[in-house]
């Protein structure tokens, strides 16, 4: 009996500082981003991505010139939306990363770029409809919980105009990592540092809601390689 009473009473410890961790864990996620770019200034490379080059060309060919790209990072999908004539606010919590895509676009590319320092957890500071289109390679994966997420796209849409397209990447549950490293829960996993956010097809519906979903797209990047979805859905 007493036994069976301890458990109990520790059981509630075991949780809180469980939490405690995963918060502590996901808090610093900003300083880590902030520090691992700066110590590698072409962390992805200067080449565009492979959904880099569809939403540039998609997004010009549909005459969507204002782009948010969410989670911008060193920009090398940045360089590819300006090379293609838009309009485009990159976003990102790394400051530095951001200040140095302006150095490399140039000052003609670069007078078509704005920039914005911010954390997405936080409402977006843009007015309702300011955008025609939103990009975002593997930000939506990131330390960011099932809720957060939702709240997310709901902003994205606030965002968009009627009509206005969005285009994110995801690491997905068929993805070699996932189930590796510290289990956050909520399919966030830890892994030398970096906490990731696979997602399944119910989350992908999740986001969708109030848009209307057009695609969901696998596809592989690097050498591990990371499986991701690109996913592509309007704003009606
Ligand atoms: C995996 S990197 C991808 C960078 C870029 N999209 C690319 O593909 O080269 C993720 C980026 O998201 C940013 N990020 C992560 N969580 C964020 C948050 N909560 N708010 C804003 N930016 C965030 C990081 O600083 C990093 O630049």
């Amino acid at each position: 009996m007493s036994r069976d009473h301890r458990s109990r009473e520790e059981q509630p410890v075991t949780q809180a500082h469980a939490t405690t961790t995963t918060e502590a864990l996901i808090a610093s996620q900003r300083e880590h981003w902030e520090k691992t770019l700066d110590a590698n200034p072409a962390m992805y490379g200067l080449e565009p991505s492979e959904p880099g080059r569809y939403a540039a060309s998609r997004f010009a060919g549909e005459g969507l010139t204002r782009v948010i790209e969410l989670g911008a990072g060193q920009g090398r999908d940045t360089l590819e939306l300006l090379r293609a004539g838009l309009e485009v606010t990159g976003l990102d919590y790394a400051g530095d990363a951001l200040g140095s895509i302006t150095a490399i676009a140039g000052p003609e590319l670069a007078s078509h770029l704005a920039t914005t320092v911010h954390d997405v957890r936080q409402p977006l500071p843009f007015q309702s409809g300011s955008f025609d289109a939103c990009y975002s390679h593997m930000l939506f994966t990131m330390a960011l919980s099932s809720d957060e997420l939702v709240a997310l796209a709901g902003e994205v849409r606030r965002v968009l105009r009627p009509g206005g397209l969005c285009i994110y990447t995801v690491r997905h549950v068929g993805d070699v990592h996932y189930g590796a490293g510290v289990d956050l829960g909520d399919n966030l996993y830890e892994n030398g540092g970096f906490v990731v956010h696979f997602f399944d097809r119910q989350l992908v519906d999740r986001l969708a809601d109030g848009f209307d979903l057009e695609a969901v797209t696998a596809f592989e990047e690097g050498g591990l390689p990371r499986r991701l979805w690109r996913i592509t859905m309007r704003r009606p």
